[in-house]
């Protein structure tokens, strides 16, 4: 077991709606495990535009190229107009350029018990770039909508790496790659060419699938354990790792690590839930989920495992769960359920 002196500075964002209820939860948990991080508290989203005007400030950005380490809480993005996502922006400026999400069977009695899925999502290009524009036509200044999507070959050899690496670090034995080349046939065709490329040095250690995003989707419905790593670009990923939450139970499960060269953001796939903000009724499971990647991360994944098991003991009945699961828990008592079982 790895043993810390010193305190891991690590920058801790409470996020929007549901955010401060379920890191507060996190927050009583690893403080009950003694994890050894030292948090600098940082703002983003809407709490930094009420004190400073700016959804990311550069303070916040700062903190985070320092301490190469953030727990995030969910941040929210307005629809249509408005500023532009805070976690895209994240992620592009400290390079965040693998999200790595996994899909694991926890509840006993859920749809499906034998879910294993780990969705690698490239997080830097793709439709995410944010160039797009109205084209006027007559007196209809929004008569056309235009959008571009971006993608490097560097970028994709860059997460097609990434991938195949962590499949043999994790012992996972097929990556599938998908895209829909059929239709755009550059912006994803250059991303299955070279994952294609990539997986040449893997040959015989990593199995290479392909799929197209809308057979993957039906896919994930009907048989979900037949997939090992989805490796995919940036907006499929967004989608089908939502599908994937819902497929063991919903987005309360859900963990997330965005990882860079320089830094990492662990975070939960959902986001701020505004329809239950405020209530105590948020599942923060998702998030503690995301805490334990961010032990395996720094080296402590005893500790890491120690909050799964715990985790996983609290789901295992009803009785102890929050109710987007079934069960009657608030935030805080799930929080304190997890901890008896720690
Ligand atoms: P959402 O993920 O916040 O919520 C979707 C549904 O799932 C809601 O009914 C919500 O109550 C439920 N839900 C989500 N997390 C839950 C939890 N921990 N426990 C119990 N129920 C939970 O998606 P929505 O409503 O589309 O987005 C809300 C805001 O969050 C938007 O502004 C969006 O841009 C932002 N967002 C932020 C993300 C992030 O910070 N990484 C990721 C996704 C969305």
């Amino acid at each position: 077991m790895t043993t810390h002196t010193e305190k891991i500075p690590c920058t801790l964002i409470r996020g929007d709606g549901i955010g401060p209820e379920i890191v507060d939860a996190a927050l009583h948990i690893l403080d009950a495990m003694k994890a050894p991080f030292d948090w600098r508290e940082q703002t983003a989203g809407l709490v930094a535009i009420e004190r400073g005007g700016d959804p990311l400030p550069e303070t916040t950005l700062a903190n985070m190229r320092e301490t190469k380490l953030a727990l995030k809480g969910p941040l929210t993005t307005p629809v249509g107009s408005g500023f532009r996502s805070v976690n895209v922006r994240l992620r592009e400026a400290l390079q965040l350029y693998a999200n790595v999400r996994p899909g694991l069977s926890l509840i006993p009695d859920g749809r499906f018990t034998d879910v294993d899925v780990v969705l690698i999502r490239e997080n830097t290009g793709g439709f995410y770039v944010g160039v797009e524009h109205f084209i006027p036509i007559g007196d209809d200044p929004r008569a056309v909508a235009e959008a571009s999507g971006f993608l490097t070959r560097e970028n994709c050899t860059r997460i097609a790496k990434f991938a195949f690496e962590y499949a043999l670090r994790t012992n996972r034995q097929k990556v599938t790659v998908v895209h829909k080349a059929n239709i755009l046939k550059k912006l994803t065709g250059l991303f299955l060419e070279t994952v294609t490329n990539v997986s040449a040095a893997y040959a015989g250690k990593v199995e290479l699938e392909e799929r197209i995003v809308d057979n993957c989707a039906m896919q994930l419905v009907l048989n979900p354990s037949q997939f090992d790593i989805i490796l995919t670009t940036n907006m499929f990923g967004d989608i089908l790792s939502d599908e994937i939450a819902g497929i063991i139970g919903g987005l309360g499960l859900a963990p997330g690590a965005n990882i860079g060269e320089d830094a990492a953001m662990f975070e939960a796939v959902h986001g701020s839930a505004p329809d239950i903000a405020g209530q105590n009724i948020a599942n923060p499971t998702a998030l503690l989920l995301a805490a334990a990647m961010m032990f395996d991360h720094c080296d402590l994944s005893d500790m890491g495992n120690r909050l799964r098991h715990a985790i996983t003991q609290t789901l295992q009945t009803p009785s102890t769960r929050t109710r987007d699961l079934g069960g009657k828990l608030s935030t805080t008592d799930f929080a304190k359920a997890v901890i008896d079982r720690l």
